[in-house]
Order: C-alpha cells, then sequence, then structure tokens
C-alpha cells in the first residue's frame, strides 16, 4: 500500500505573507501605502533627494554628507566605461534582441574582463558601483548598436539620471526630463522583498558572487507581472485609442477575466505612493511637451477599474508614460528599471552576504509515490 509523506499542512502558493528574512532596508506599509528606505519616507525623497543620494542610503543605511555624497558622484562617473569587449559583444549580439535579454547577458559577462587589479572587490561595496555605474551604459550601447549608430563617448559630467537619458536618446533632455527620470530612479530603487530582489537574495545566499545574483534579478525582473507591466500599460492605452473608448475597452477586458497591468499589488491595499507621485510627474512632462493624452487616458482608466474591481495603481501606471514623453523607445523601459533597481539588488545582497542563511523552502509533496519500477525494454507507452 502506498504511504503518505510527511509534508507540511498549508502551502502558502507565491510565499504570499511568509516572513522569509529580517532586513534593514525598506518598509512597505502596504496598508496605509507609505513606503520607507531606512526609515525615510519616499515622499521625501522624492522631493528633496538624488538616485545617487538614494544609493548611498541603501548601500550605507544613512544619508550621506555633502561630501560623501560628490564622493560617490564622482566614483560613479568614473566607473560607466565598459571593458572594450563587453561593448564588442553587445555590438555582435543579435540588434533584434529583447534588450533584458542584452542586459542579463552583459551583466553577467561583465567580471569576466575586468582588470582585478583596477576594479573594486566584487563583493562589496564596489561591486554595487560598479553595475549601477556600468548598467546605463550598456543599455545606451544596445540602443545606438540596434539604430546603427556609434557608441556615445562616455560624459563623467553628467548626473547619473541625466547620463540614463544622454545614453538612451543621445540627448542631455531639459532640466524638467532629467528631474522627472532621476524621481522615477529614487522610486524603483528598492522595495522590499520583490520577486528580482528574492531572486538575488536566493543566490547570494548560496554565497555565489554579486554579479550572479545580480544575473537571477535581472531575468526575473524581465517577467510581465514584474517589471514588465508599464510597456503592456502603453499597449493598453494604444487599444483605447481616445480617452471616450476607454470605459468600454476596460470593461470589456475585465469581462474576459483579463489583467488590467499597471493595477493591482501583492503588498499594497491603497495606492502606491509611488503611482501617485508619478502620475504627477506624467503630468507634468506631457505638459511641457504639450501632449497629455497617456495622462488623460490612464487617468479614466484609474476611475474605471477602481469602480468596477476596486484595484489601485501600482507604480508601473505611470512610470510607462512619463518613458515615453521623454522619447524613450518602450522596450527599454524593463532595462530602466534595472538600471534603478540595481542599487536595491546590490544593498539587499550585500545585507545577505552580512547575515548568510541559505534560502531553501520546502514544498508539499502531491505526486505519486511507492511506484514499481519497469524495466526500459518492458515498457509500454
Ligand atoms: N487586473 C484585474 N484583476 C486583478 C488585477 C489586475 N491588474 N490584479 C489583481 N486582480 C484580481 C485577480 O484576478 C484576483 O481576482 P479573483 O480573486 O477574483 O480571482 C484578485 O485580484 C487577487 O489577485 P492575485 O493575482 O491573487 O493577487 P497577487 O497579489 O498575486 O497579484 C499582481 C499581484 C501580480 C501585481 C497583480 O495585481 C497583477 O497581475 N497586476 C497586473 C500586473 C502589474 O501591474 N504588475 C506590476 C506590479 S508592480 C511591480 O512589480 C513593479
Amino acid at each position: 500500500m502506498a504511504s503518505t509523506p510527511d509534508a507540511p499542512a498549508e502551502v502558502q502558493r507565491g510565499l504570499q505573507d511568509i516572513v522569509a528574512l529580517e532586513s534593514h532596508i525598506t518598509f512597505i506599509d502596504g496598508k496605509r501605502g507609505r513606503l520607507l528606505y531606512e526609515g525615510y519616507d519616499i515622499r521625501d525623497l522624492a522631493e528633496h533627494s538624488t538616485f545617487e543620494e538614494v544609493a548611498y542610503l541603501l548601500w550605507y543605511g544613512r544619508l550621506p554628507t555633502a561630501e560623501q555624497l560628490r564622493d560617490l558622484e564622482q566614483r560613479l562617473a568614473q566607473l560607466r566605461a565598459l571593458p572594450e569587449p563587453v561593448g564588442r559583444l553587445i555590438d555582435t549580439l543579435p540588434a533584434e534582441s529583447n534588450p533584458m535579454d542584452i542586459l542579463r547577458t552583459v551583466v553577467s559577462t561583465l567580471p569576466m574582463f575586468e582588470p582585478s587589479e583596477t576594479q573594486p572587490s566584487p563583493n562589496s561595496i564596489g561591486g554595487a558601483l560598479r553595475l549601477t555605474a556600468a548598467i546605463p551604459t550598456m543599455i545606451g550601447r544596445f540602443q545606438r548598436r540596434r539604430s546603427q549608430l556609434s557608441p556615445l563617448k562616455e560624459r563623467p559630467d553628467l548626473s547619473h539620471a541625466k547620463n540614463l537619458l544622454y545614453q538612451i536618446t543621445g540627448r542631455e533632455g531639459s532640466d524638467l526630463d532629467a528631474r522627472a527620470m532621476d524621481v522615477s530612479l529614487i522610486l524603483h530603487a528598492d522595495h522590499e522583498l520583490n520577486a528580482s530582489t528574492f531572486a538575488a537574495r536566493v543566490t547570494a545566499s548560496t554565497l555565489s558572487d554579486l554579479y550572479s545574483s545580480i544575473t537571477s534579478a535581472v531575468g526575473t525582473l524581465k517577467g510581465p507581472l514584474h517589471g514588465g507591466a508599464n510597456e503592456r500599460v502603453m499597449e493598453m492605452i494604444d487599444e483605447i485609442g481616445t480617452v471616450d473608448r476607454a470605459e468600454e475597452v476596460v470593461k470589456a477586458k475585465l469581462a474576459r477575466h483579463e489583467r488590467i497591468m499597471g493595477f493591482g499589488h501583492r503588498v499594497y491595499k491603497v495606492e502606491d505612493p509611488r503611482a501617485t507621485i508619478l502620475r504627477e510627474w506624467s503630468r507634468r512632462v506631457g505638459e511641457s511637451a504639450g501632449n497629455l493624452h497617456a495622462y488623460d487616458v490612464l487617468q479614466k482608466v484609474v476611475e474605471v477599474v477602481h469602480r468596477e474591481k476596486g484595484l489601485y495603481p501600482n507604480v508601473d501606471l505611470f512610470s510607462g508614460s512619463v518613458y515615453a514623453t521623454l522619447g524613450i523607445p518602450r522596450d527599454l523601459f524593463t532595462p530602466i528599471f534595472a538600471a534603478s533597481r540595481v542599487a536595491g539588488w546590490t544593498a539587499h545582497v550585500l545585507e545577505e552576504y552580512r547575515d548568510l542563511r541559505l534560502i531553501r523552502p520546502t514544498a508539499r509533496y502531491v505526486g505519486p509515490v511507492d511506484q514499481t519500477y519497469v524495466p526500459l525494454a518492458e515498457r509500454t507507452a
């Protein structure tokens, strides 16, 4: 007779509500819609700080002094260039590739070509700085390559946000555009144990290296239920066409049990505070560009989805409309997310190294037991 294997009674699908570890970095209050990095409210950081300042906060656990911030900005600016073979690799990968596949490949390749005597120790804040500085260059190099343009020269005089915009569009952009990008980078920099950060920590918990951990994270961020949703939001805006069609299109999607991209969240039960801030930036850049179409359509979608389904917007709803207005191609939205989240990923990996415990949950076995082995020659289909 078959015996039932011992198994934990309850399965928390998707690890929902499971507290897997202690972290000092980010606090999400899903009921009140608050997000804190090291205790600082995201709204204050989005109002007053820069991405570089937030990255320092995540890595060192405290806000920098003016001198510490200047030093970090300079170090990041000096670490932007790719090793020559890595640049060449980007130029030889298929131009029609998904940019997240390019990013995943190039992030994993970078340490192989770093001259060890000049590069910071990889499993340290030095490695975090290197990856954070280099990712915009990787994205920009691929964008130039597929547009049949030669690579851009380094611009160490530009801030992280301005450099990212410059690498992608070939233009510095206005101060308003650069600030919109900077705020978006701040808002995406960390979000507790989201899927990609968890993936990074799982990899790090085996004592694997920082670059392998971030490679895992990039692959995880690629999925449309995580980083890819803002691109789908733009497709929905196209499908809707004009504001007066928003209600009909959204209701039809809901009737077909389709998910409306940019809505819902595992942790937030109210509006995601990042969505609130990006909604305002979507309006500001739209007004400055004289085009509020995406903003107006999304406002209507928010109204319909809330009325029909009681769901609130998440960070992905308005980020795409901000990026599109800044002239960024849609398939680079998720790589931009990575260019910001790398600060949080690396902070979490370093935290994992400091308090390491192999992450290895268990599964409840629901398959057969005590099967009789039939030799290959005797098996039938
Ligand atoms: N549109 C329509 N219905 C939704 C949506 C949505 N966007 N989100 C959740 N629901 C519904 C589900 O259908 C389900 O309804 P049911 O109980 O009637 O079956 C209920 O709400 C609960 O949904 P779950 O999938 O159990 O919630 P979960 O916590 O797993 O989902 C997720 C979170 C994956 C983000 C989900 O809300 C979703 O798919 N949203 C759309 C994709 C998206 O915007 N992703 C970006 C997330 S933010 C980020 O990663 C940066």
